[in-house]
């Protein structure tokens, strides 16, 4: 298939997980793992991914994933199983991936709330994008719990908190500014 019909059909497929699992949330219930969430850690793994080499269509699929089967804004340390349950449930029907691929996808969703680094560039730029949001809860994301290096410079910059909410493109000017010398 030519790279542009490629890439109209994966743009259909994120369209419609980002449409489902949209659908899924209750817009009663506070958000801070909702919708607006989602959408920033999609915007910090597509850009982290230009640097770590990561797949674009896991980490786009992973951000609208991950947090979408949540009950609540609450201790839910399982929400990220049953995120990878979903996973499963929808491959082949919203969404297609490689078998490699599918399983970057189920493991970065299950195991995302559980405090892990990742060598693997893929799963570590899931974890990253996620973590790069904590300035929405007042918390500034620590270079230690960074599985890449480009999320891990971000982190050095010593960010104000708070400085990620609603604020992705001054988040991620430290990576624009300092990708020349990579
Ligand atoms: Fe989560
Ligand atoms: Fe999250």
């Amino acid at each position: 298939m030519p790279t542009d019909a490629n890439t109209a059909l994966r743009a259909r497929e994120f369209a419609l997980v980002k449409g489902y699992v949209t659908r899924l949330f209750d817009p009663a219930r506070p958000a801070l793992h909702g919708p607006l969430h989602w959408r920033r850690v999609n915007k910090f793994g597509r850009r982290l991914a230009v640097h770590t080499g990561a797949d674009v269509a896991v980490v786009c699929l992973f951000a609208w994933f991950h947090d979408a089967y949540r009950e609540d804004d609450g201790d839910d340390p399982d929400h990220g199983r049953r995120a990878a349950m979903a996973v499963d449930a929808l491959h082949g029907d919203l969404f297609h991936l490689s078998t490699d691929a599918l399983e970057k996808l189920r493991y970065a969703c299950a195991y995302h709330a559980d405090g892990y680094v990742s060598s693997d560039a893929t799963i570590g730029t899931c974890w990253d994008a996620d973590r790069l949001d904590l300035g929405r809860v007042d918390i500034v994301p620590a270079p230690e719990f960074m599985s890449t290096a480009a999320a891990r410079r971000i982190t050095e910059l010593n960010l104000p908190r708070g400085a990620t909410r609603g604020s992705a493109a001054q988040f991620m000017g430290g990576l624009r500014k300092r990708r020349p010398t990579e």
